[in-house]
């Protein structure tokens, strides 16, 4: 049997314009086998908080927990025409659903309700797209809206035209104009990949550049709105946008610190992860989320004081083990523990590290009030000695590749060319160690 509950109110948020399209949210609470199941109060708060960073109006919220889809309509059929009756009262113009629709689901809702329906995955597009601001960001996210909108354009078109609904792209003589839509689409999509393949080509040369300086990078990642960004901005003085905004940034940005023991470091700030991101998206964003690969050591920044912290964990350590990055260090830092009340002390940190079952590695910050930074910079600091361990070494001239390792994967402090060799004192991650046994000083 399926429950069908109302929400409390909507707590009063004012609005700044009066022009912002009328939603009605809709969770759905569906048993899909990944991973800790999210609630559907809570997926429906965060649909909320997406809907409102979207900038529409949400003028209802309304939940139907399902033990498995309905093909038609996803929803089950009294859900359906509950929703179509709340039409007169609540004056809705678009229907956002908290999961991914077929485009047949989608347009057989829009038929019911007489209203656009949006999803999950469409909705973060739409606010993928306004937030990005570097050419690369564009490209990736207009990619990613024509590969969400290729499978889906058949049942728009005909729903659409059925209604004897107009519009550039929406008229014309049947199956023959959604043929020219398709293969507009698809040029289209021909063209982003080759373009994003130029940028990502100047992107591995960057890299490489990097990498021949030595400098570890240091890689943030986290679940949207964990507070990323606000730690870039406290550890240097870079200007990143903070807002308290879902994906407030989208595209990577690379700042030097200089840590206490005088070294510098690379921070790097990476796309916010969130449950459900869209599979088009996460292909478009793969260049970008390589990045972490490549880094030395990862922070997994964590609102602490969120309700779904444990949820927003397993959602993160799920996208690293996608990554394939376990090999990688990384230190968690539970940030907003200045919301937390009362100072919480050690013990109270270790019980919350226990819960969320996190790696050793962590420890409490707010990235606000620049509590723990200190502490953070030197754990960093400890946990990149450990990794690079200092060598001392004459290189035989008969070894180039040898001497090209230490440029591109170790730090040079002192290098000298003699009789019997390149002279090299520095350092070098211990993984790369063993390509030196035998070579003596
Ligand atoms: P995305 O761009 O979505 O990936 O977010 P982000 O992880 O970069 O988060 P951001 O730094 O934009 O912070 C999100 C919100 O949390 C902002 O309103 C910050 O002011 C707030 N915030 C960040 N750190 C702290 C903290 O330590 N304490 C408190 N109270 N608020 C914080």
């Amino acid at each position: 049997m399926e429950e069908q509950t109302s929400l409390p109110e909507l707590e009063h948020r004012p609005l700044s314009s009066p022009l912002k399209e009328r939603a009605l949210l809709v969770g759905i609470e569906l048993p899909d086998g990944a991973g800790p199941l999210w609630k559907a109060e809570d997926s429906l708060e965060e649909l909320t908080q997406l809907a409102y960073t979207a900038e529409v109006e949400v003028v209802g919220r309304t939940f139907q927990r399902l033990k498995r889809p309905h093909p038609g309509t996803l929803l089950g059929k009294g859900k359906v025409e509950e929703i179509g009756r709340q039409k007169e009262e609540l004056d809705y113009e678009v229907v956002i659903v908290d999961y991914e629709l077929s485009a047949r689901q989608a347009s057989n809702l829009e038929e019911q309700w007489d209203a656009r329906v949006l999803d999950r995955p469409g909705l973060i597009l739409d606010i993928f797209a306004q937030h990005a601001h570097t050419a690369e960001g564009r490209l990736q996210v207009e990619l990613a809206q024509y590969e969400y909108l290729l499978p889906r354009l058949r049942g728009r078109w005909t729903h659409l035209s059925r209604q004897g609904v107009g519009g550039v792209g929406l008229r014309g003589p049947g199956e023959t104009q959604l043929e020219t839509d398709r293969r507009i689409i698809s040029n289209r999509i021909t063209t982003l990949k080759r373009k994003l393949e130029d940028v990502h080509r100047h992107r591995e040369l960057y890299r490489s550049q990097r990498r021949r300086t030595g400098i570890p990078v240091i890689s943030l990642v986290g679940y949207t709105n964990a507070g990323k960004s606000t730690l870039l901005n406290a550890l240097s003085d870079a200007d990143v946008l903070t807002a308290d905004q879902l994906f407030a940034t989208l595209d990577p940005t690379t700042r030097r610190v200089i840590l206490p023991n005088g070294r510098e470091v690379l921070f790097t700030d990476t796309v916010g992860f969130i449950q459900r991101l869209p599979t088009t998206l996460v292909e478009a964003f793969k260049a970008t989320l390589e990045e972490i690969q490549e880094a030395d050591l990862l922070i997994h920044v964590l609102d602490i004081s969120h309700p779904n912290a444990p949820e927003h964990t397993e959602t993160v350590q799920q996208v690293l083990q996608e990554l394939e990055v376990q090999d990688i260090p990384l230190l968690t830092a539970l940030n907003k523990v200045d919301r937390l009340g009362s100072a919480v002390d050690e013990a109270e940190v270790r019980g919350m590290a226990q819960e969320l079952n996190l790696r050793p590695e962590y420890i409490a910050i707010s990235a606000l009030q620049g509590w723990g930074l200190d502490l953070l910079c030197q754990r960093v600091e400890q946990i990149l000695d450990r990794q690079n361990a200092p060598l001392e070494i004459v290189i035989p001239y008969d070894r180039p590749e040898l001497l090209s390792l230490f440029h591109e994967r170790g730090h040079i402090e002192e290098q000298e060319y003699r009789n019997e060799g390149v002279y090299i004192r520095g350092r070098l991650p211990r993984r790369y160690l063993y390509a030196f046994e035998g070579i003596k000083l």
